[in-house]
């Protein structure tokens, strides 16, 4: 069964983390092949706004204006309010145009994180955003976290998921238990192994990783160290996407030393996500892969993912 990927999957995608925002502060986003903001507003809030401006089309990340909750569009200095209409022009008496707005994108902030919701055709959210026991805990030490730009599709890290055969060949990692579930929006895999990091030692571990949609996994990770860990891909058109990955350690008695463990782990990620980066960027995308019977349950997940596709 062949599936269309074309487009883009609805769900929740990680478009940033909380600590990249300060009050006030602007950025400019493209995903889903358009130009975004978010910025924070004086109240702390998270908005996600078309990037142009609906009179000449500046960008409002490129010199915006935070105040209060409200944007003001560095060209004229029309003012957007939080809610997104256009409340003033400072060089106008007369009435506001109707139909200035900046659209709106339903977005949450939870677990240190900046989710957007995406859906193809302009539709609310259908399912959720778990809560992690990072959350506002401080038995959990804050994301450390990397970004990383790759020309690929999400459909290939999806398929991470299921591959068990390449963990050893690409990631020097021995397996002994593989599980894979999928349940609704949820796509899990239960993996027991050895990893061999390629700065030298060994670690037994035992890992959970849940999709909560098509957009980011949440791991779950037992071994030398607890922790959980975010990977999360959102596109930035058809052919290249944004891969964010953080992880969170259990806070303990030595700072120092979990921020040095906290390190070694990204820069181990950041490894571990090259090796992964020059298969998919150099590969094909087969719609009827010539599997073995020892292959993990491809066909499985490709339609666990063609859920989320119009
Ligand atoms: S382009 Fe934004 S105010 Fe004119
Ligand atoms: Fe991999």
């Amino acid at each position: 069964m062949a599936y269309d990927f074309s487009g883009y999957p609805r769900g929740w995608f990680i478009v940033g983390f909380s600590d990249e925002y300060g009050p006030g502060t602007v950025r400019k986003l493209r995903y889903f092949g358009q130009d975004l903001i978010c910025y924070r507003g004086e109240s702390g809030r998270i908005l996600i706004r078309d990037g142009h401006c609906p009179h000449l089309g500046a960008h409002l990340g490129a010199g915006g204006d935070v105040v209060g909750d409200d944007i003001i569009c560095p060209f004229h200095r029309w003012r957007f309010a939080a809610d997104g209409p256009c409340v003033e022009i400072p060089y106008c008496d007369q009435p506001i145009p109707k139909r200035a707005a900046l659209k709106t994108w339903e977005s949450r902030e939870l677990n240190g994180m900046i989710y957007l919701w995406y859906h193809p055709e302009g539709d609310g959210p259908d399912f959720d955003t778990p809560i992690l026991p990072i959350h506002e805990s401080a038995q959990w030490l804050p994301w450390k976290h990397s970004m990383l730009e790759i020309k690929t599709h999400s459909k290939e890290i999806i398929e991470n998921v299921v591959d068990r055969a390449h963990f050893s060949p690409i990631h020097n990692t021995h397996i002994d238990v593989f599980e894979n579930a999928f349940e609704a929006e949820r796509a899990i895999q239960f993996n027991k192994g050895t990893a061999y990091p390629r700065g030298g030692g060994v670690d037994h571990f035992e890992l959970t990783a849940t999709y909560y949609g098509p957009g980011y996994q949440i791991s779950e990770m037992k071994g030398f160290l607890h922790s959980i860990l975010v990977n999360a891909h959102t596109m930035i058109d058809e052919q290249t996407l944004h891969l964010r990955f953080g992880v969170s350690l259990q806070a303990g008695e030595d700072p120092a030393k979990l921020e040095q463990y906290a390190q070694a782990y990204i820069d181990n990620l950041t490894t571990g996500f090259h090796e992964d980066i020059q298969i998919w960027e150099n590969k094909t995308y087969r719609e009827h892969p010539l599997l073995c019977a020892s292959d993990g349950p491809i066909m499985k997940l490709r339609k666990w993912y063609a859920q989320f596709y119009a």
